[in-house]
């Protein structure tokens, strides 16, 4: 380990290695360890235009930088007796390149700025890795739409059997929840990628520099414009981490949905093989594990957003290192949300749906008794909550039969339905599930013309997301090559 450039001038004293394992941050630093360089590329690069740094230094810095960035950061950076990997990357640049030019790095900023312009670099990348994750598992729902509407399977309300609606029905409520994941975290984007960038410690710097100009290089839309603010808040990387968890929360439903119907009770749903296990004893078995993990990983989700929003609610303004506590907490919200979207759209797309089981189910539990109910207001005028009476006193007394519903109605209304024109065809007819399905043509319904135009209008709608997700990349990629590219010229 080269010696620590930051803690040499003030503090004496050797600390013990269990000391400095505790105060790093090195760990969770390997996350932000690219994105650092591309700060110290932008930040030179600035301090040059500005005249702050004369051609020479830069050059030196520059190029030594570069190689960095060709590279890899060195191994020797990620020592975790440094404080952090910025103290890493400082000293190890100096060692190399003397201080004569490395020791002008850190000219008109300080680690606090530094720190969180990494973190949002990093974390936007992220977030449009997550949001690419979720136009896949958006389209994959959407393709399995379009294969089932015509698969009629009992819908459930407090998990009874409720009314039959079909898979595809399904399939686009989730991709709607997940639409809305989509929407929350593109607007987060916004508000993540701005550049705190020469707020220095907190109260900006007395050397003339231009926070719009390294903004600019690293493609940030905008500043962080309070330079107090700019290091002091988290809420960016708390508004991805709700997002996140609450986009987790839906994925452990729809997990919670297929471990059900993996069951051997339910039936509905064949997991494939790669996303079980088995027993160590019980050799006949097949676990639905993959999801199980997942719908525990929307816990933990939650539990770094709780972390994370705990460690910012007592601080005093402004930097305080408690905040690098929530660093760690980031990372793994964003690691664990990323790979279960992923992993998701892969056990979605594997799965076999069994059409049988599910119409075989599709009408138990009297599911079409609305239906019924709804008829005998249609055809007979009764007001609903009679009907209702009717049809439900009806389930008391056995089934849903014309004998059964005629004494019923006889009960509640004291005349029966046979008399008005009620037929045991007529309630066959209302009991019908496919039926039940065929007249919810509501917008937004299980019927096949619904569930069709809804298939064709989601996927205009991801269609767009995706154009604007390609352009969101595209800008970021560009900024960054023009950085790279603008630096190589000025070495040369
Ligand atoms: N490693 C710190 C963090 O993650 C940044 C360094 C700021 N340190 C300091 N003593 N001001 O927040």
């Amino acid at each position: 380990m080269q010696g620590d450039v930051v803690r040499r001038g003030r503090l004496t004293g050797e600390r013990a290695g269990d000391m400095m394992h505790f105060l790093s941050s090195m760990k969770a630093d390997r996350c932000i360890a690219d994105a650092d360089i591309l700060v110290d590329i932008a930040h030179v690069m600035m301090l040059n235009k500005q005249k702050i740094l004369g051609d020479e230094h830069a050059r030196g810095l520059l190029s030594a930088l570069l190689q960095i960035y060709d590279e890899g950061v060195p191994e020797a950076a990620f020592d975790d007796r440094y404080e952090d990997i910025h103290a890493g990357i400082e000293s190890t640049l100096i060692a190399a390149v003397g201080e004569e030019v490395g020791g002008r790095l850190h000219i008109g900023r300080s680690r606090n700025d530094e720190v969180v312009t990494c973190m949002r670099l990093r974390l936007r990348e992220d977030i449009l890795k997550q949001l690419t994750a979720l136009v896949r598992l958006r389209e994959v729902l959407l393709t399995l739409a379009e294969e089932h509407h015509g698969t009629v399977m009992p819908g459930f309300t407090h998990f009874q059997h409720a009314q039959p609606t079909t898979l595809a029905h399904w399939m686009l409520a989730y991709e709607q929840a997940f639409a809305r994941d989509f929407d929350r975290l593109w607007e987060a984007y916004d508000r993540v990628n701005r550049s705190p960038l020469g707020a220095a410690a907190f109260a900006s710097t007395t050397y003339p520099i231009n926070r719009e100009l390294t903004a600019g290089m690293l493609g940030f839309s905008g500043l962080v414009e309070n330079t107090m603010d700019a290091v002091a808040s988290r809420d960016f990387a708390l508004e991805v981490l709700a997002d996140l968890t609450i986009m987790m929360a839906t994925a452990s439903r729809l997990c919670d949905d297929l471990i059900l119907w993996s069951s051997g009770f339910i039936g509905f749903v064949t997991l494939d093989d790669a996303f079980c296990s088995t027993s160590s004893i019980m050799p006949q078995k097949k676990n639905p594990d993959t999801a199980e993990i997942m719908r525990a990983k929307a816990a933990s989700l939650l539990g770094s957003f709780t972390a994370a929003c705990a460690t910012t609610k007592g601080l005093p303004m402004s930097y305080n290192r408690d905040l690098q506590e929530l660093t760690p907490s980031l990372w793994r919200g964003v690691w664990d949300a990323k790979h279960s979207s992923r992993l998701l759209v892969d056990m979605l797309a594997t799965a076999r749906f069994h059409p049988d089981r599910m119409e075989a189910e599709a009408g138990k539990g009297n599911s079409t008794a609305t239906d019924l109910a709804d008829m005998l207001v249609r055809d007979y005028g009764l007001p609903f909550r009679t009907a209702h009476t009717i049809v439900g006193r009806a389930v008391q007394n056995g089934t849903l039969d014309l004998p059964t519903l005629d004494e019923a109605a006889k009960e509640v209304t004291g005349t029966d339905l046979s008399s008005r024109g009620l037929t045991a065809e007529k309630v066959r007819d209302a009991l019908d599930v496919r039926q039940s399905v065929a007249l919810r043509k509501a917008r937004g319904g299980p019927a096949e013309l619904s569930v069709k135009v809804a298939c064709q209008e989601r996927k205009e709608h991801l269609q767009k997301d995706q154009d604007s997700l390609d352009e969101r990349m595209a800008a970021v990629s560009g900024a960054l090559s023009r950085l790279i590219r603008d630096a190589r010229g000025l070495v040369q």
